[in-house]
């Protein structure tokens, strides 16, 4: 893939970036849940958008974001080019 395109998709993914990579549910779609749809915990968010209704690994995630905070944490962070957590990321995109 052209490398424009790699960084353009990069830096779109970082700025709404997956939150939940079983279901691929950005982070713009969860506020909108929150703002628009009101949900107001992870119970409601995963009933509007799947979020968190698999492995539930990224329910810290949606918490974070039903908290104001921005998605990624740490540990749970998850790779920006292919939405698998960092740890376990195995594209090389980094
Ligand atoms: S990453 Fe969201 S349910 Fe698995």
């Amino acid at each position: 893939m052209n490398q424009v395109v790699q960084e353009a998709k990069r830096a779109a993914q970082e700025l709404d970036p997956v939150i939940c990579s079983c279901f691929k549910v950005k982070a713009s779609t969860i506020r909108m849940a929150i703002n628009t749809g009101g949900a107001a915990s992870c119970e409601e968010v995963r009933e509007l958008t799947d979020a968190s209704s698999g492995c539930g690994a990224c329910a810290c995630r949606v918490e974070r974001l039903l908290a104001g905070f921005p998605a990624q944490c740490g540990p749970c962070a998850l790779c920006p080019a292919c939405g698998h957590i960092s740890k376990l990321c195995q594209c090389q995109c980094a």
